[in-house]
């Protein structure tokens, strides 16, 4: 069967922005990826997959409203790049100024794929007419499916997922977290009898360019959820891959140790940081080296992240670099505050 037939077996419409971008990448064929799993959970070899069938459809294919909370850099890029994949979505945040910043976000982010020509102006319009947004968590009621983006606090998040059990009754609306380290299966806890539909769905940062959606099934969850998860995140033009639900799933466990051992590297002595960070790059072939990225990520969140790791693998190997977080206290905190390993004059 060839990619282009799956695409349109996914539900995708052909000629769709989204439907081109997936299909751009048809050889590493994400849709048949990630409508086939083995049993045990893991996905099937690329090899396997680009053979025939074998594969079921799943009812994320029909998922045609999505509920995003929070509209900061996540929710805003995650709701974005549902409405371009043809899904109607509504983004709840409370905070004041939070719902106009990410309109302005949506519509800057939109004209550049305009730009470059990656999509029409009538299709920019057509996913910017599809996004909804609200200030009231109640006015979500009625999503076929919902992606939690707040801020990263343990409690905010468990507090939100016991009311969405409660929003949404039906053991089908599916209620997944984009957080980046808390325990995915500590916050099905919240869900309560229906723990089963809760899972991970970390996306990556910006949303709209960045290709992997790490799926987290917690303890909980039901295979068929991961499925329908996988199958959504395809539709959404994404690659997805499963992680379990362990402290810093894969992304943050192996990406932070290698950054905090940058700045160990720093602390010691070894190279100052435009050599550490030229060194990864030439070397490695990393698009940007650790330190840039820590200031990218935010030093702040750095240590938060190692100090989950810490916690939650029980290894004092993951400990944050006192260096680290020194320049935390002094209020380096990266891009976002104009100084952190490196500055950032305001432009
Ligand atoms: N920034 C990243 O690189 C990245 C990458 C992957 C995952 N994440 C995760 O995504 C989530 C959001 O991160 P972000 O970078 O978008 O943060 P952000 O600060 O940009 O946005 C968070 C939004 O949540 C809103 N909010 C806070 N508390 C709320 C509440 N109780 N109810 C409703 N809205 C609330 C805020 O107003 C804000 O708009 C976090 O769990 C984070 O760990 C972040």
């Amino acid at each position: 069967m060839r990619c282009s037939q799956n695409l349109q077996l996914a539900g995708m419409q052909r000629g769709s922005s989204a439907y081109r971008i997936l299909l751009a990448k048809r050889g590493r064929c994400p849709v048949i990826s990630a409508l086939a799993i083995l049993p045990n959970n893991a996905p099937i070899s690329l090899h396997t997959i680009c053979q025939p069938p074998a594969f079921r459809l799943h009812s994320a294919m029909t998922i045609s409203s999505l509920a995003v909370l929070g509209a900061g850099q996540m929710g805003g890029g995650i709701a974005q790049i549902a409405a371009v994949s043809g899904i109607n979505v509504t983004v709840f945040d409370a905070f004041p100024g939070a719902i106009a910043k990410c309109q302005g976000v949506h519509k800057k982010s939109l004209s550049k794929f305009v730009e470059k020509a990656k999509m029409t102006q009538a299709e920019a319009d057509a996913a910017l007419a599809r996004i909804k947004f609200t200030d009231k968590l109640e006015a979500l009621a009625g999503a076929d499916w919902v992606v939690e983006a707040v801020v990263e606090d343990v409690k905010v998040k468990k507090d939100l997922f016991t009311k969405l059990a409660a929003i949404f009754p039906s053991d089908n609306v599916v209620l997944a977290t984009n957080t980046s380290s808390i325990s995915i299966t500590d916050i099905a806890t919240a869900a309560g009898s229906t723990a089963h539909r809760v899972v991970g769905m970390h996306f990556f940062n910006p949303v709209p360019l960045m290709q992997l959606v790490e799926v987290i099934p917690a303890v909980q969850t039901s295979k068929d959820v991961t499925e329908r998860t996988i199958a959504l995140a395809t539709k959404m033009g994404k690659t997805p891959l499963i992680a379990n639900d362990r402290a810093g799933f894969i992304s943050n466990r192996v990406l932070m140790p290698m950054i905090n051992e940058a700045f160990y590297a720093w602390m010691e002595g070894v190279a100052e940081p435009q050599a550490i960070d030229g060194i990864m790059k030439l070397g490695c072939n990393f698009p940007m080296g650790p330190l840039r990225l820590a200031d990218f990520i935010g030093l702040d969140t750095c240590v938060h992240i190692m100090n989950v790791l810490a916690e939650g693998l029980n290894n004092d190997r993951y400990r944050a670099c006192p260096l680290l977080k020194q320049l935390v206290t002094a209020g380096r905190l990266g891009d976002k505050t104009g100084r952190g390993v490196y500055e950032y004059p305001a432009k």
